[in-house]
């Protein structure tokens, strides 16, 4: 019943089929207090409204027809795009056939690249040294998104499709709790109790259209910023990584024998350019995929600690990521003091726990954004990167702000401008605790033996 005008639902069991018709043709705003009033065919369920981040995916397309009987609510599917190479019209579409009550898709790939992408690549983030969180920083660009859709559309809850043993599940309802504490949460796929074969045969049993079969070994996440590979053989931390676990990237080996060379542009920290042609952020990511996909470049196999305790083996695919950020880094080499590249290396480490570990919308990662960003005024100037045989090299760096200086640097005396008599002064004072400390042990030493 409707709060505002004691309307009551004539049809008060219908089904969600009957419901999918109602509001099948219903704007976004749809649901707005009293929208019935004014229109009476349209009517209003009185079911839980829970809004799915809906990935196409086996887990979430069980999901919706698990959530459905268990729950009995109305299931609205949210897919977010953030550059993952998926059919996502496809994927809502068959949301809708596994029986969703509506389902979109958000086109959010701008956002990722401008508001996640970018403060990732100042803060040079990779998880352990390694993996640049590809997964980690679309998930609360992910769940921003459900969640304002969920409002929106008059929803009292959210739901995530990820398991009881990863990460993923941290991330979004950390994000949930941060960005509306009002919402309810719902994990089915930690709730249900099924492995990935039940889970199949259920699929199967009630004919849920996904493209999943039990000949997909992999578990795979992608977005802009990297492809997530795991399960399968990959379990077995010995064994190398079976070449069709990688679609991104060619294998080094096979990769073309001439590399290729690449001129990334950075203003204040950002890449606007490649190869002097200037472009948004998206296109040059999409880009650098290809371009250093093609020589192999971003391979990465390591042994992870999750969040929540457990070791995994995690095969990734980041060519634009690890080309990039080896780029920036080297910039920030020539433009910054050692005392501000130093602090900010360790800040970056900190900075990329908080990340991975689910922190985004905290007030530490605001402040760490602060610094870094200050950090960023002079990252300005363009890196000559090799692209060969899996390898991002950096084979020169220019810029305006450079703190290279050849005339202190020479050795060839000519234009040597720095004051040799100096270092025998500055040695002098750097060594002096040392030397003291030392003295006094050797003292002790003696002593005591005596
Ligand atoms: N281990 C990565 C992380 O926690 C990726 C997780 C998703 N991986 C996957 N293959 N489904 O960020």
């Amino acid at each position: 019943m409707c709060n505002v005008c004691f309307w009551t639902p004539i049809v008060l069991d219908c089904s969600l089929s009957a419901i999918r018709m109602i509001y099948g043709g219903l704007p976004e705003s749809g649901t707005s207090i009293g929208a019935h009033i004014m229109n009476p065919e349209k009517k209003k369920s009185d079911k839980e409204k829970v809004a799915l981040a809906y990935s196409g995916g086996l887990d979430t397309s069980v999901a919706i027809k698990w959530m459905q009987d268990k729950y009995d609510c109305e299931v609205i599917a949210i897919t977010v795009d953030v550059g993952q190479p998926d059919d996502l019209n496809d994927a809502m579409r068959r949301a809708k056939e596994i029986g969703a009550s509506r389902s979109y898709v958000i086109d959010a790939r701008k956002e990722f690249v401008e508001e996640y992408i970018f403060p990732a690549l100042k803060a040079n983030a990779l998880y352990e040294g390694k993996y640049p969180l590809s997964t980690a920083i679309a998930r609360p660009l992910i769940a921003k998104k459900l969640v304002e859709k969920a409002v929106s559309l008059g929803a009292t809850a959210v739901a995530h499709g990820c398991t009881a043993k990863g990460n993923d599940q941290v991330r979004f309802e950390v994000s949930f709790m941060s960005l509306a504490p009002e919402l309810k949460i719902y994990a089915p796929t930690r709730e249900w109790g099924m492995n990935r074969d039940q889970e199949i045969e259920y699929a199967e049993k009630h004919r849920l259209p996904c493209p999943i079969t039990k000949k997909n070994i992999y578990s795979i996440d992608e977005s802009l910023w990297g492809r997530a590979v795991e399960c399968g053989p990959l379990d077995d931390p010995w064994m190398e990584p079976p070449e069709d676990a990688f679609k991104w990237t060619v294998s080094p080996m096979n990769a073309p024998d001439t590399p290729d060379y690449v001129e990334i542009e950075f203003e204040r920290g950002l890449p606007v350019a490649l190869n002097g042609n200037k472009m948004d952020g998206l296109t040059l990511i999409q880009t650098l995929n290809q371009m250093a996909g093609k020589h192999g470049v971003g391979r990465i196999d390591m042994i992870e600690n999750r969040l929540v305790g457990i070791k995994s083996r995690e095969v990734y695919e980041c060519p634009a990521a690890i080309t990039l950020i080896n780029a920036h880094m080297d910039l920030e080499s020539l433009v910054m003091t050692k005392d501000l590249l130093h602090y900010k290396r360790k800040i970056e480490h900190d900075y990329s726990n908080l990340l991975y570990n689910g922190l985004w919308f905290s007030p530490l990662k605001e402040s760490l954004d602060a610094f870094i960003e200050h950090t960023q005024e002079h990252v300005t100037g363009t890196v000559r990167v090799k692209l060969f045989k899996g390898q991002a090299t950096v084979v020169g760096r220019k810029s305006p702000y450079s703190l290279y200086d050849e005339k202190l640097v020479t050795y060839t005396g000519e234009g040597d401008v720095f004051d040799h008599t100096s270092a025998k002064g500055f040695i002098y004072v750097w060594g002096l605790p040392s030397k003291v400390a030392s003295i006094v042990k050797k003292k002790k030493a003696g002593g005591n033996a005596g």
